[in-house]
């Protein structure tokens, strides 16, 4: 996983709960990195998931919250760094339907290395239809990056959320504007 995940997690956990509980987490956790994390480097997916858990215990929060909570600040680290992206998307189904055959494969050129899970979209009405799929088990993340898209494109939408079998590798989740 990339060090962009882990520096801005901390960040979040830094502005949230404090430098103190930023610490803690690094030092409760398992980490062959130390906790020392570059933006461009590459770590063991496991350490993002040694650290949510600790947040979690620490603060009685299901890390499954947490993950989604995740989600919305890294939208804005997104916005921040690569504001491309959402200029050239006119409204939320555009920029999430773009995710696939073109956000993450620039990411991918500009990270080789990087992990990405699989979207695929389809609209039905007022409704957008995104599967995603990745052995990382992230899609909390990216439901909170969905909800995050649908308020910046000033949406008022609800998401749902169904498991597609049961290891939460594949999920589907439906995207319905208000119109
Ligand atoms: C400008 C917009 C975006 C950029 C630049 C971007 C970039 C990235 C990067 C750098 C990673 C880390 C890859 C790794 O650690 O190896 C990532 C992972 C991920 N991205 Fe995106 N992304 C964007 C938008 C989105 C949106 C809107 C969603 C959700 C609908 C999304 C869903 C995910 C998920 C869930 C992961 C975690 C890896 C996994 O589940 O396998 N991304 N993305």
């Amino acid at each position: 996983m990339k060090g962009i995940v882990f520096t801005e997690f901390l960040e979040m956990v830094e502005q949230k709960f404090g430098l103190a509980l930023a610490d803690q987490i690094i030092q409760e956790s398992h980490l062959p990195s130390g906790g020392v994390y570059t933006s461009i480097g590459t770590y063991d997916h496991a350490e993002i998931v040694e650290l949510l858990t600790h947040l979690s215990q620490n603060t009685a929060t299901d890390a499954s919250v947490l993950l989604k909570e995740f989600g919305r600040y890294l939208f804005d680290t997104f916005l921040d760094k690569f504001p491309g992206f959402f200029t050239s998307c006119a409204d939320g189904f555009e920029f999430l339907e773009s995710i696939e055959n073109h956000i993450h494969v620039e990411v991918l050129k500009l990270y080789p290395d990087a992990d990405l899970p699989r979207f695929d979209a389809e609209r039905d009405g007022n409704s957008l239809k995104m599967i995603y799929q990745s052995s990382r088990k992230m899609s909390d993340l990216a439901w909170g990056l969905m909800e995050r898209t649908m308020d910046y494109y000033g949406h008022t939408a609800s998401i749902q959320k169904e498991s597609m079998g049961e290891d939460g590798e594949k999920v589907l989740f439906t995207i319905s504007v208000v119109p």
